[in-house]
């Protein structure tokens, strides 16, 4: 009766990984239960996400070949294209279909954008050779029928680019989650191995300084004037002082994502029988709710949202 905040199952998202040329779908060794999957085990996971009443499933792609440019993200064939229209036909209407919309899963480099060498003779992300990319990209992804673009590569602009170009192109309805404050995290960890990253280096230059609480207004600021309908916070367990901020002032909904780095500790720990998985799993999404998450995407969307439904 005295709760202040409670987790329902339309809160949660669940981010899912499709790999190209899968028959099987394939477990991930650094995020036990989590899989890669072939289209046809995405279409069961998103029916069975579907079921559970959760908002929305998160889609990411990990391309057969890769390029400097990222050539498959922009390809309607590419894998994540024809995931999203996979998943809008098997989601049908119950759930919001999500795309992740950057180019590190896509380039042989594993950076976020396209490259450009520096004046030191080093490579150096091109931010605003990268909106153009990022701008085909969203235009593929809402032509193949995502509901809701993820602008996950933190590039300056990247949501007014993005927004201008939809709304030129007729998609004025696709709605857009920036990722705002996104830390430049070890908690990524797992999820580089989900992707098969190839990235060597960090992503500094444009990923924010986990030192930095202030800093995330601005972002969030910039993202809701270039017209961001969410904006969120990511990672979510070590960054709650700086959700609580964004979920105190944001003029639109607040999502955080419960990475994979986050995902696994807690696996691991209660694969050693060293914490209570199920209240581990619970707790933590429950504390991202308090912070003031009105979104959590998180890989125990469908198993959290399944134990909502148990009768008390
Ligand atoms: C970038 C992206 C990343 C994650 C989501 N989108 C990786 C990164 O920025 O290096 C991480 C998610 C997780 O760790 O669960 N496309």
């Amino acid at each position: 009766m005295a709760r202040e905040v409670r987790v329902h199952p339309g809160d949660l998202v669940l981010p899912v990984f499709v790999k190209e040329g899968l028959t099987e779908p394939v477990e991930i060794a650094s995020m036990p239960g989590v899989l890669q999957h072939s289209r046809e085990s995405l279409r069961r996971a998103v029916s069975e996400a579907a079921d559970a009443g959760l908002a929305g499933v998160m889609l990411f792609g990990v391309p057969a070949v890769r390029d400097a440019v990222g050539s498959g993200a922009t390809d309607p064939d590419g894998i994540l294209n024809l995931a999203i229209a996979d998943a809008v036909e098997a989601g049908g209407g119950r759930l919001v279909v999500m795309a992740d919309l950057c180019l590190d899963e896509f380039t042989d480099h594993g950076h976020c954008g396209v490259l450009r060498t520096n004046a030191a003779g080093e490579p150096v992300v091109d931010n605003d050779a990268t909106l153009e990319r990022y701008v085909d990209m969203a235009l593929a992804q809402a032509r193949a029928g995502a509901h809701l673009l993820g602008l996950s590569g933190m590039m300056d602009d990247q949501t007014g680019a993005v927004r201008d170009a939809l709304d030129e192109a007729g998609f004025q309805d696709v709605t857009l989650l920036a990722y705002a404050a996104k830390y430049a995290s070890v908690f990524y960890g797992p999820f580089r191995d989900a992707v098969e990253s190839t990235l060597t280096g960090d992503r500094m230059t444009y990923q924010m300084d986990p030192a930095n609480r202030r800093e995330a207004a601005r972002e969030v600021a910039l993202d809701v004037e270039q017209g961001a309908d969410v904006v969120m916070v990511k990672p979510a367990l070590p960054y709650l002082d700086v959700l609580a901020d964004v979920a105190a002032t944001s003029a639109v909904p607040v999502a955080a994502y419960q990475v994979s780095g986050e995902y696994a500790m807690i696996e691991a720990a209660a694969a050693n029988g060293w914490i209570d998985r199920r209240r581990a799993i619970e707790e933590s999404v429950l504390a991202i709710r308090r912070a003031g998450a009105d979104l959590v995407l998180t890989y125990w969307a469908t198993e959290l949202a399944r134990w909502l439904a148990e009768p008390t």
